[in-house]
């Protein structure tokens, strides 16, 4: 079967931006920034982006492209005989889990454009905003209808291929998402009072700052950058020799982050204007800014551009996030890839019916003390992608080795990668011990140690720095004897 490639530059990066953009930038990043001591909290993530984002980043790229295949096959084909394509397995199966909740906080976002478009939206008390969106979220049916139509859009996407389908929507959704971020931050920062969101967004407050916000950095940079469930893996495998991998990567990242700061400046100075409480965390979007819009002149059309906005940046991720399930499947089971969509979108839907019943008639359905939607969101954020992420690093760094992907990252040696060096210790050690400190502590792990012996948490500190001194004993080792270079 002759594979589907990325047919421009701008088509690539538009779909790989699209991926990375979201809800994590859109929701997500502005209310663990106001958590976390604002701009303190932004220095720490941009650093973890850079040191740590960016190498997984090109190291699933290197992996797609140099195998040509999709997160399963990739590790079959560098090492056939071992089980390292588990790895892909894990990864895809995050990919389905995450896609099935993260279509219906989508189908919200859609449910909410259509009253915003009516005015209804902008009808409703403040006071009453909160009941407002727990009656919409509690519904059966109409939670599930706007869940069918994400999932169908994502799969009319997606059945069209690579280069008509996924390149083309993001081509054009991208720049529009842009477009209206850009309307609504001159909104915003144009309105009595902004000063005071941009302070509270800008200005570092250090106190706020613990480790554990150092460790939801780290967390957040991963789900961000749409790393460690095969996506970027998966699109690697799109891309041609002569792409630089490197500049494609930094270029993915810097919007990336844009796109989560440019939101903050949209969210934070309107919700200063008006008065409100900028911490009501996953509430920020579905409640307190309906508040905002309706105080706003023009409020209805400005919510509308918002709520379109989200919208266009859970969408271009949605179809990122089915395009890894779908390839592995054509490509593992020999499926064509309009029946593939349709069963895998299908299989989504039916998945997402108890997630998205655990905000009404099946709230009273715990799994480990969560509602299903909140344990599935705790296992895959907390648990697989961590875990996935850990994988593909020991993968690239050890098992296939750090210099195998160094050179495909430079197109063999086509582009200069000067901070080889750097990626290599970063793929080798330190991305590895960072993702197994969220692990341990993100999991419970830790605390749960705590109660067994209140030294217990130190001495497995003290273990993973004796680790992390072994695996830097031996990067440097082989790092000396270029060993592990393939003919
Ligand atoms: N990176 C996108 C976002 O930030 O919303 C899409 C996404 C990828 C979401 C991976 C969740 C995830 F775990």
């Amino acid at each position: 079967m002759k594979r589907d490639n990325f047919g421009t530059r701008l088509g690539l990066l538009a779909a790989a931006a699209g991926s990375a953009v979201g809800l994590g930038n859109i929701w997500k990043f502005p209310y663990i920034t106001g958590k976390n001591g604002g701009a303190a909290f932004i220095l720490v993530y941009l650093i973890c982006i850079v040191a740590i984002g960016v190498p997984v980043m090109l190291s699933e790229f290197a992996l797609g492209r140099k195998t040509q295949a999709n997160a399963v096959g990739a590790f079959k084909k560098l090492k056939p005989k071992k089980s390292w394509h588990l790895t892909g397995v894990v990864a895809v199966s995050t990919a389905f889990i995450i896609l099935s909740y993260y279509a219906i906080i989508a189908g919200w976002v859609l449910s909410y454009i259509s009253k915003a478009v009516t005015g209804k939206l902008t009808s409703v008390a403040p006071s009453a905003l909160g009941d407002y969106f727990g009656g919409i979220i509690s519904q059966t049916i109409q939670p599930l209808f706007w869940n069918f139509v994400v999932l169908g859009i994502t799969a009319f996407v997606v059945v069209a291929g690579v280069k008509d389908g996924v390149e083309k929507y993001s081509k054009i959704l991208m720049p529009i998402l842009f477009v209206l971020l850009i309307v609504l931050m001159v909104r915003s920062v144009t309105l009595d009072g902004a000063s005071k969101g941009l302070e509270f967004l800008f200005k570092p407050d250090f106190s706020q700052l613990t480790p554990a916000s150092v460790l939801e950095a780290v967390g957040h940079a991963f789900y961000s950058l749409s790393l460690g469930m095969g996506i970027i893996l998966t699109y690697g495998s799109y891309i041609k020799k002569e792409e630089n991998l490197v500049s494609l990567a930094l270029q993915v990242t810097i919007l990336d982050t844009l796109v989560a700061l440019m939101a903050g400046i949209v969210i934070f100075p309107a919700v200063f204007a008006y008065g409100l409480e900028p911490n009501a965390g996953p509430a920020l979007i579905f409640v307190t800014l309906p508040a905002v819009f309706k105080s706003m002149p023009f409020g209805a059309f400005f919510a509308t551009l918002f709520f379109v906005l989200i919208a266009i940046a859970a969408i271009t991720s949605t179809i990122s996030l089915l395009e890894v399930v779908v390839a592995c499947f054509t490509e593992q089971f020999n499926v064509n890839r309009k029946k593939a969509t349709i069963l895998i979108s299908v299989a989504l839907f039916v998945v997402g019916i108890p997630s998205t019943l655990s905000f009404g008639v099946w709230s009273g359905i715990s799994i480990f003390g969560r509602s299903i939607f909140d344990y599935l969101d705790f296992l895959t954020s907390n648990i697989l992608l961590p875990f996935g992420g850990i994988l593909v690093c020991i993968f690239v760094g050890w098992v296939w080795g750090a210099k195998n992907a160094a050179k495909e990252i430079s197109s063999d040696g086509l582009f200069s990668f000067k901070q080889e060096k750097a990626y290599s210790f970063v793929v080798k050690v330190l991305a590895p011990v960072a993702i197994g400190m969220i692990f341990l502590y993100f999991t419970g792990i830790m605390s749960k140690l705590k109660n067994v012996g209140p030294m217990l948490p130190n001495i497995v500190l003290g273990a993973i720095g004796l680790l992390t001194l072994v695996l830097a004993f031996f990067h440097f080792k082989t790092e000396n004897s270029g060993a592990s270079e393939e003919a």
